[in-house]
């Protein structure tokens, strides 16, 4: 199950350049599971026709066609009202213009009016527009008003020059409806600890062996458990990403360090989560100085500890779960370290893949756990694969728990 399972949604679409990634958009919500009905605004038709969302949404589209005194405008005016969210993606200045000022001409801006759940604006538009203190000056009363109005993104514009003023990546689109909603606080009595990124092996003061994992996985459960109610502590190998404010960060560099932090933290845990891509082996003798020289070299490494089965050897009580890094026989290889490591549950990808695992945004899974069962996850955002997870984690520890009682 995820977050957005049931959640009826409104996209209202407006006319940007950026209205066709409001296609890209539906059918992520409609993939986590939420029901979208979609109303374009007449200047987003001229990019986008209709039909690409009715049937992507499997849902009439609204438009300005329908006789606003009719029967099924009322009942979709009755829809806003009952809507978890609104959502307009791309908004433009115009339309954040009438939100401000409550102008409703237009089927979209009445449904705003009648909006009861929470509204998020997703503003595509020129940087000079986006600069422009009569557009700043409506930000700030929505935002004043409840409303969550994201911030563009900085980068190439439809009008060939730089600036603010992009559509933001899916992901942080569907992170921010995610909060904006009423969240689900499942996670309320839980303390999850995740590890993430890389560790960095030293060779000498300005070397060291590293991996490609780019710390994305593990960030995108601690926002999701962070935002489920759980209280978190993050450790993490380095990486570009800032931690999620709410959660308990630690990070560190090395295997070694890792371990550590984690056995102290493992304690208190009640779910443990290793995302991290901890560096198998380490050099054996650290060189103090910089190594010169244009000889031949041979490094000698030794294997690290391995903390997964060390944190689920100690029978602490919580849930152990690992991740497998796996170029091939993904399955049966994935099997065999959850029994190795004698861990609850393990997710695996295929980092062989182009586009899933090591620094993708997207991640495609496989979940095995201890009681036999197996479960293909689709790919999606890893938000959305985090989100999975943690909902599988509750739903199989309930499952053993009823089991145990019987
Ligand atoms: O960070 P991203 O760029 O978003 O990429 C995500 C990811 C590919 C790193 C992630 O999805 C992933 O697969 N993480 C695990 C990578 C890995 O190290 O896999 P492994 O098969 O080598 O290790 C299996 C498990 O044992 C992992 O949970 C790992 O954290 C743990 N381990 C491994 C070695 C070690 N010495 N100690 C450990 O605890």
């Amino acid at each position: 199950m995820s977050t957005l399972d049931g959640r009826e949604l409104i996209l209202g679409v407006t006319g940007s350049i950026a209205a066709y990634k409001a296609v890209y958009l539906l059918r992520e919500l409609t993939r986590l599971g939420a029901r979208v009905t979609v109303c374009l605004s007449e200047h987003a038709r001229q990019f986008v026709g209709p039909l690409t969302f009715r049937t992507l949404s499997g849902r009439p589209v609204l438009t300005d066609l329908f006789d606003p005194q009719s029967d099924e405008a009322v009942e979709h005016v009755a829809l806003a009202e009952r809507a978890h969210a609104v959502l307009v993606a791309p908004a433009t200045a115009n339309v954040l213009a009438k939100a401000a000022h409550g102008i409703a001409d237009d089927f979209l801006t009445t449904l705003l009016l009648a909006a009861r759940g929470a509204v998020l604006m997703v503003p595509a538009m020129d940087g000079g527009m986006w600069e422009h203190p009569a557009v700043a000056a409506n930000v700030a009363t929505l935002r004043q008003r409840g409303v969550t109005v994201l911030e563009p993104e900085t980068g190439e514009l439809a009008s060939g020059l730089g600036g603010r003023g992009r559509f933001p990546e899916v992901d942080r689109v569907v992170e921010a409806l995610l909060g904006a909603l009423v969240p689900v606080r499942d996670l309320g009595s839980e303390r999850v600890l995740i590890t993430a990124g890389p560790t960095r092996e030293p060779i000498d003061p300005v070397r060291y062996i590293s991996n490609r994992s780019s710390g994305k996985m593990g960030y995108a459960l601690a926002t999701a458990a962070a935002r489920r109610g759980a209280r978190v502590t993050l450790v993490s190998g380095p990486t570009t990403i800032a931690p999620p404010p709410a959660a308990v960060f630690v990070p560190v560099q090395t295997a070694e360090e890792m371990r550590e932090a984690v056995l102290h933290h493992a304690r208190e845990a009640t779910i443990v989560i290793k995302a991290a891509a901890v560096a198998d082996y380490r050099a054996k003798r650290l060189s103090p100085t910089k190594i010169k020289g244009k000889q031949d070299l041979t490094l000698e490494l030794t294997p690290n500890p391995d903390i997964l089965r060390e944190v689920a050897a100690r029978r602490t009580g919580a849930f152990v779960v690992g991740f497998a890094a796996e170029t091939h026989d993904v399955a049966a290889n994935a099997r065999a370290k959850l029994e190795a490591k004698g861990i609850d549950l393990l997710v695996a990808n295929d980092v062989s893949r182009a586009g899933i695992g090591f620094d993708a945004d997207e991640n495609e899974v496989l979940l095995i756990d201890r009681w036999g069962g197996s479960r293909a996850l689709p790919r999606m955002s890893k938000a959305a694969v985090a989100d999975a997870i943690l909902s599988a984690i509750l739903a199989l520890r309930a499952a053993s728990a009823a089991r145990v009682g019987r």
